[in-house]
């Protein structure tokens, strides 16, 4: 997605350039400007490309929004830009927090972007038609008690992007992670698309259909030597699809 900042002042543009930078480091990328292009190791766009193709939705129009775990917001934008009405950005890091707060004030998209746990989710932010819930549920050390606390805020639909377990027998299973998983220590489940669909009914969504998958490291091993895990899209609804 390209965001269009208009700036036209070469004081303003240095300054903006100035703000990005100390507010780094990014993990989100954004492509501003063609002379703004925040490169982090997250390409946003590419990965919504796969997830548009495997049903992420085009339309938002009117939905009111929670994007749980949402870093510097991208998501939220996107939400905001494909028509949804009230946007709510949930993240547990206050440097990300800063990020996003600062990116709906430039890009002048209307987000509420606070700083909160996902395991502490509940009425008093609102209820959401529609839950993004991207690159967190490896994240949840409770991924039960957060899904239910998303099911209890969600009226429709919630959008699942994920790392999954490749191996088709070991679908309905998932592997705790100990240590850390690709040098990240706050990597905690990596679930079989069935076994997440069944948490995500069991938290109260009605159907959970996995997407399938849009990277597929089949066979490769991390530097932990664990297998590495495909990413893909899963889509809950409170009542049915
Ligand atoms: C892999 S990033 C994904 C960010 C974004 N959703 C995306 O797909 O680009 C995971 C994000 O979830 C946040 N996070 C991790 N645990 C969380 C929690 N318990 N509550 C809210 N956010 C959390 C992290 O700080 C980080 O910004």
């Amino acid at each position: 997605m390209n965001w269009h900042l208009d700036v036209e002042s070469f004081e303003e543009r240095q300054r903006i350039l100035h703000d990005t930078a100390i507010l780094g480091p990014w993990y989100q990328s954004f492509d501003l400007a063609d002379w703004l292009k925040i490169g982090a190791v997250h390409d946003g766009n590419s990965v919504l490309g796969h997830l548009d193709a495997l049903g992420f939705p085009g339309d938002f129009s009117g939905k009111t929004v929670l994007d749980v775990g949402c870093n510097a917001g991208y998501y939220s934008f996107v939400a905001k830009r494909r028509g949804a009405g009230r946007v709510v950005g949930v993240e547990l890091d206050d440097h990300f927090v800063r990020q996003a707060q600062y990116l709906s004030r430039l890009l002048r998209i209307d987000v509420d972007f606070l700083h909160n746990d996902a395991h502490n989710v509940d009425t008093r932010l609102g209820n959401f038609d529609m839950i993004i819930c991207t690159g967190l549920m490896y994240h949840i050390p409770d991924p039960t008690t957060v899904l239910a606390r998303l099911a209890a805020v969600c009226a429709d639909t919630i959008l699942i992007e994920s790392e999954f377990l490749i191996d088709p027998g070991l679908t309905h299973m998932a592997r705790f992670i100990e240590g850390p998983y690709r040098g990240d220590s706050t990597n905690w489940w990596i679930y079989g698309p069935k076994c997440l669909e069944d948490m995500v009914r069991a938290a109260g969504f009605q159907e959970a259909q996995f997407k399938g998958f849009y990277f597929d490291p089949h066979g490769e091993e991390t530097e932990e030597g664990i297998p590495r895990g495909g990413r893909g899209l899963l889509i809950g609804r409170k009542h049915g699809m």
